[in-house]
């Protein structure tokens, strides 16, 4: 007599995906509503509503011929490249899923995800830089990736050339012409433009539609397409600070957008994480060293990162809403001289590029405190909700002292370029209630 478990239907064959609908009634479906379900077939999964976490190391082909096919594919034996999931290093369900969500935010074709925000900033230079090339970037720039490049890349004759990150077309004109000029006599080519707007403690934005223009006048993209003596230059930018709701660079000629994706995206301060996006050419390149290298973010990581996609956009509008009181606030108190916040700015250059790039003010902000350094720490040390900690766009407010803590092996004369000074005090405003957090800084400012 057959038992319980031999009286069960055998399990159906094996199935594609359904394939993942972008639009309704022949309106395209906001990032919003994709981040419940886009990519993700629960039939492929026992029907469960949620993606599992899917913790192998590799996957098991239904036969020889289709492990054949599948490295066939690898290898360009075959056209149209390899399908399906062959080995953790690569890619696994949990993190194509979340590449897809992520392309969605960015109106990108295709998206990666790495270990950590260095990790997917370093090999996507990597993947582009060449010996002997040289890197124009925006300045500044997060002390670890300026150190990448100058202290990491410089021992493979990698040379770079930066730009203040207010810089006019006239003045980005002159450094790519430099750049090439350089690039020419080390033997090498301008490798790539990687930016950072708003910059990371200033808020400086970098005018991207400017770049492009300047990029597409020094490498034509007619003289390139034929093969000509220049050759591509993807635009890369940073987009941690404000993305994905409050500025798409790709929108404004970036090629290549990059997250450190334990910010806003993760959104909790409980992971580490990176990604980037845009078309599937730039992708390449990276995916293909990512493939050897490693650094691609682990399952749980991903899983936890889906779970946050369904509230970014909630989150990150009710701390720009919550910034935008707290500045309020801030602006016309005694004892504050200045703030670094997009919603107040005060130079039109500055403002101009905000109207034209930026859909939010964000929750990531400099207070300038009367006095110096020890002003800083006592209204530091006084806080009560906000923590004193490094990172930003978590659901918890926090406060740290750039100066003293990220900034601190910066030397003095490029602190003082960029403007970080030691009054100045760097704000990640959270989700929690605005008139609490009014309060907790009106307490703190009275210890100044
Ligand atoms: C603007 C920016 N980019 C990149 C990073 C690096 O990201 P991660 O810490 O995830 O490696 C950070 C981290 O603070 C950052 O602020």
């Amino acid at each position: 007599m057959p038992d319980a478990v031999d009286a069960v239907d055998p399990p159906p064959p094996r199935r594609k995906p359904k394939p993942a609908r972008r639009e309704i009634g022949g309106r395209p479906m906001k990032p919003s509503t994709l981040m419940m379900g886009y990519g993700y077939d629960p039939a492929l999964s026992e029907g469960s509503l949620k993606a599992p976490i899917f913790l192998t190391s590799t996957f098991a082909f239904e036969n020889a011929a289709a492990g054949k096919r599948h490295f066939e594919g690898i290898t360009g034996l075959r056209e149209g490249g390899a399908e399906g999931l062959v080995y953790s290093r690569f890619n696994g369900p949990n993190q194509e899923i979340l590449e897809d969500r992520l392309a969605v935010w960015d109106g990108a074709e295709d998206a990666l995800t790495f270990s950590s925000g260095m990790t997917a900033i370093c090999i996507l230079m990597m993947a582009y830089c060449g010996q002997n090339d040289v890197i124009v970037h925006s300045g500044p720039l997060y002390a670890a990736t300026e150190g990448f490049v100058a202290k990491v890349l410089s021992r493979f004759g990698i040379t770079y050339l930066d730009f203040p990150a207010g810089a006019t077309r006239a003045e980005l004109d002159a450094v790519l012409a430099k750049a090439r000029a350089q690039a020419e006599a080390q033997g090498g080519k301008v490798a790539m433009i990687y930016l950072e707007s708003p910059g990371n403690p200033t808020n400086a934005l970098v005018d991207i539609e400017a770049v492009s223009d300047a990029r597409d006048a020094a490498f034509p993209p007619a003289q390139v397409a034929a093969g000509g003596s220049t050759q591509e230059c993807p635009i890369a930018i940073d987009n941690t600070f404000l993305g994905p709701l409050w500025q798409r660079p790709l929108e404004h000629g970036a090629d290549i957008v990059a997250y450190s994706l334990t910010k806003y995206v993760g959104g909790h301060s409980d992971l580490v994480a990176g990604s980037i996006a845009g078309a599937k050419r730039w992708m390449d390149p990276v995916r293909a060293l990512r493939n050897t290298m490693g650094g691609i973010v682990d399952p749980n990581t991903a899983w936890m990162l889906l779970r946050s996609l369904e509230t970014v956009e909630l989150r990150m509008q009710r701390a720009g809403e919550n910034a935008a009181k707290v500045c309020a606030f801030l602006q016309g108190h005694p004892k504050v001289e200045g703030l670094g916040y997009l919603g107040l700015i005060s130079d039109p250059r500055q403002q101009d590029i905000h109207d034209r790039h930026c859909l939010g003010a964000g929750s990531t902000f400099s207070l300038f405190i009367k006095g110096g350094e020890a002003e800083c720490f006592a209204f530091l040390d006084n806080l009560t909700i906000a923590k004193l900690a490094v990172s930003l766009g978590g659901t918890e407010t926090l406060a740290s002292h750039p100066a003293s803590m990220t900034h601190l092996s910066v030397p003095q004369a490029r602190k003082d370029m960029l403007g970080i000074t030691d009054n100045l005090v760097r704000i990640s405003v959270g989700i929690e209630d605005a008139d609490d957090l009014i309060a907790d800084f009106a307490q703190a400012l009275e210890h100044v």
